[in-house]
């Protein structure tokens, strides 16, 4: 069975992480994973995610199953979160949410059950977009294309070219876009481009999938929101799969949600049925540890403020690294401008470096970037930023 098994690539995102991992310099830095560290290199546990815990400890309870669709004080609050608490499509009960293995679990929750049920449209991602992005609706068994997005050129996007492409689409196409903070180029739409393209979306009977791994991390909890409610007002079908890996600093429990938006309640209800299948023949029902966690803090009005503010902070100290990098990158390397670092948002900067770049960075310094040249901006703090840059200069 096994012989003629060939040896798979390195994940190209997690496969790097195993290479630093593996790295002995004590100088290495991982600017490669989406992951936030604090100034002292360190993944936070936010004081809003211990206080909860402690309140969860203090109520011991045994561990049953939760339902399938997850536990519903959690899937009520992610839907107040993404769609706003007000949302039109939360009181018509055309939208239903159910908790999902991370973010990564709940896209292949929705190509799967796309997948089912739209068995022969083609998937769309941007180019670039998540590598794991085309992987997932491949292994869900779909053909996957790009839409142009990025132009290298300007560090923005080419919006001109993404709009054309759209108005080319065959109906029924799915359409994957970056709600907030575009991974990995961290150069969005603004909202007059958004209006162009739910429009297309709309006129053109594509089924929109927002992918929302980093809200919060953009401009806020309710502006980086502001797409996913602009899609759910245009109508349904809508697709969202969101995350706290990152907004909770709760990587490891694999809390995120997939919501899908229904025409009306009756339709709503058999579209979570089917879900519900899905997931039942995937892995049963989710693991209860996270979503308690989520649930607390957000149906808790000290909490929730307080996970505000710790968010808030995450926000601003990514921006300020950007503005240190750039500032180090002038002074040091002042033919080179890195200016547009500073117009990126979220966690990842696209820093134009070449993959042999990023080789050299990894041979010579144990900086390990995504062979594209995406940078973790959250990764840099006070000790390794001179290092990193001074390892950027050197290679340019
Ligand atoms: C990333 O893009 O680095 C993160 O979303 C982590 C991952 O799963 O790839």
């Amino acid at each position: 069975l096994f012989t003629a098994i060939e040896l798979a690539p390195r994940d190209p995102i997690l496969g790097i992480t195993e290479a630093y991992n593996a790295d002995t310099n004590p100088k290495k830095v991982n600017l490669g994973v989406g992951v936030y560290y604090d100034d002292n290199g360190k993944v936070p546990l936010l004081e809003c995610v211990q206080r909860a815990e402690a309140l969860l400890i203090a109520t011991v309870t045994p561990r049953t199953y939760l339902p399938i669709d997850g536990l519903a004080t959690y899937d009520k609050a992610v839907q107040e979160l993404v769609f706003g608490a007000e949302s039109k499509v939360i009181a018509e009960k055309r939208v239903i949410t159910a908790q999902a293995i991370g973010g990564t679990g709940a896209l292949k929750l929705g190509a799967d059950f796309l997948k089912r049920f739209a068995p022969d449209a083609q998937v769309w991602i941007s180019d670039p977009s998540w590598e794991n992005h085309r992987a997932l609706f491949e292994s869900a068994g779909f053909v996957v294309n790009n839409y142009p997005y990025y132009d290298a050129a300007t560090h923005g996007v080419d919006f001109e070219s993404m709009l054309a492409s759209f108005k080319t689409m065959p109906a029924g196409s799915i359409v994957l876009l970056h709600a907030c903070c575009h991974n990995p180029t961290g150069a969005d739409l603004n909202a007059d481009q958004w209006s162009k393209i739910i429009e297309v979306v709309t006129s053109r009977g594509l089924v929109p999938f927002l992918d929302m791994a980093y809200q919060g991390f953009g401009e806020g909890i309710e502006t980086d929101g502001q797409v996913v409610r602009r899609f759910a007002a245009a109508g349904g079908p809508l697709f969202v799969s969101n995350s706290f890996s990152k907004s909770f600093s709760l990587y490891g429990e694999r809390v995120g949600a997939l919501s899908i938006v229904a025409t009306d309640s009756a339709e709503a209800a058999r579209v979570l049925s089917q879900l519900k299948r899905i997931i039942r023949t995937n892995y049963s029902n989710p693991p209860t540890h996270g979503g308690k966690v989520v649930a607390t803090v957000l149906s808790n009005p000290e909490l929730r403020a307080l996970w505000e503010t710790e968010l808030a902070a995450m926000r601003v100290r990514i921006r300020a690294n950007r503005e240190l990098l750039v500032d180090l990158l002038k002074q040091k390397a002042p033919s080179h401008d890195f200016a547009f670092v500073k117009q990126q948002c979220g966690m990842f900067s696209y820093s134009g470096l070449s993959k042999e770049q990023v080789d050299q960075l990894r041979n010579n310094n144990a900086i390990y970037a995504v062979d594209t040249g995406r940078i973790c901006v959250a990764a840099l703090n006070s000790s390794n930023i001179n290092y990193v840059v001074d390892a950027i200069c050197q290679v340019l």
